[in-house]
């Protein structure tokens, strides 16, 4: 179980790695390109600043003269920036003037055109544009006058530097296998936390499963006394039931259900009077409808407690007949469950060969007879089958133990059906 919790939680903690290193890795590559851009952008923005103040003072005092000082401006600063083009244009968006890098002319053909829709718009407007490993960005720039009227835009287009591109790229790279490499130191330091967090859980368990287990005792022991003032039938009958579950094959928890049941299957006997609980006689038709009531006082003490719900239908059904012809409900085959059938066997065997106020043990083979005559009438065959080929080696173990023995077993089996 525990190899299987650690295989559990390596394979959830990897799973939650790889998912939060998709989201946040993700999320790291999303806003390293915005950096970048708004990077772009603002540089873009700055440099293409320049040229709108030039442009102005141009379109306040238009002439031939003043047009041919601007080009001689423009053209000169051109070649010492990160613009390959810059496009002016008056209110109308007809071009006055360019200046195009010599040395980028081939790039500026092939960028692909805007449409003339920038030129409506009020604000600075930038698109993003790429040519092979190059970032390239146009930026459009209204252009006002003193009442704040639009007296022209101009269009730059400007060339990223390739080494800060690749600097914010390195910079987003590291941040991704950073934001990966916390994310599964985390996931290691989680691991041994949940683990001896696990541990401590299954410690409560183990108190909380002692814990049932003693009330199981208590709680039995106190119906033996008033019965027999001894715990010695409970423990035979429960180690005759768990036998013959083993060989049956019932599961882990079908065994628990048993065990429960077999231990508390008279229970309901602490509703009925001590007149008729210890009678010495027989008892009279009357009383042994009260007697028989145990069964759903047995059923009222143990079926609001939910760790013992899976001993009710012992409880229930421990009277109950195969063929039909038991208390308290007259249930027959299999529709009694199979943990009372098994029961009937084990509370059946033990009684016909125990001391008893009234009688002397059966030996071994008059008991043993017995059962195999009420098989299909009082027993399921099924289990009677299995019973009879191992009830020797059950009687030889369980039989002439004394208590302490037995208590021993008893604890042996809680052990392993419960731990
Ligand atoms: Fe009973």
């Amino acid at each position: 179980m525990f190899d299987n919790l650690h295989r559990w939680l390596i394979i959830r903690l990897a799973l939650v790695w790889f998912v939060l290193s998709l989201v946040i890795g993700g999320l790291v590559h999303y806003l390293g390109n915005a950096r970048l851009d708004s990077h772009v952008v603002n540089m873009a923005k700055a440099e293409t600043a320049s040229y709108s103040d030039e442009f102005a003072a141009y379109l306040r005092s238009p002439s031939v003269q003043a047009l041919a000082r601007f080009n001689h401006e423009i053209r000169a600063i051109i070649e010492k920036d990160n613009l390959i083009v810059v496009e002016f244009y008056d209110a109308d968006s007809r071009k006055i003037t360019e200046a195009i890098k010599p040395s980028a002319r081939d790039v500026e053909e092939k960028l692909p055109k805007h449409d003339a829709g920038f030129s409506r718009k009020d604000g600075i407007v930038c698109n993003k544009l790429t040519l092979g490993n190059d970032t390239y960005l146009r930026v459009f720039v209204p252009i006002h006058n003193s009442t704040g009227a639009k007296i022209g835009y101009l269009e730059g287009i400007y060339h990223a530097p390739g080494e800060i591109i690749t600097q914010i790229r390195r910079q987003t790279f590291w941040s991704l296998v950073l934001v990966v490499l916390i994310i599964f130191v985390t996931s290691l330091a989680l691991y041994p936390l949940i683990i001896g967090l696990n541990r401590k859980l299954l410690d409560y368990s183990r108190i909380l499963a002692l814990t049932n287990i003693g009330m199981l005792k208590v709680l039995g022991s106190a119906i033996a006394k008033r019965d027999s003032d001894t715990n010695i039938h409970n423990y035979r009958v429960t180690l005759y039931s768990v036998r013959i579950g083993e060989k049956l094959g019932l599961t882990p928890a079908a065994m628990q259900g048993l065990i429960k049941g077999a231990f508390l299957h008279d229970v309901g006997k602490i509703a009925i009077s001590d007149s008729i609980l210890l009678k010495p006689g027989k008892l009279t038709a009357g009383e042994f409808e009260i007697m028989k009531t145990h069964v759903s006082h047995g059923v009222d003490i143990i079926g609001n407690y939910a760790w013992l719900g899976d001993a009710v239908e012992v409880v229930r059904c421990h009277h109950e007949r195969f063929d039909g012809s038991g208390y308290l409900k007259g249930e027959a085959g299999t529709s009694i469950p199979l943990n009372a059938r098994i029961f009937a066997v084990a509370d059946v065997f033990d009684a016909l060969t125990s001391r008893r106020p009234y009688k002397e043990p059966f030996g071994f083979h008059e008991a043993v007879g017995i059962v195999r005559d009420a098989r299909g009438s009082h027993f399921d065959p099924a289990v009677v089958d299995r019973f009879l080929v191992h009830a020797e080696a059950f009687y030889g173990e369980i039989c002439c133990e004394d208590e302490a023995a037995l208590h021993g077993k008893l604890e042996e089996c809680i052990g392993r059906y419960f731990r």
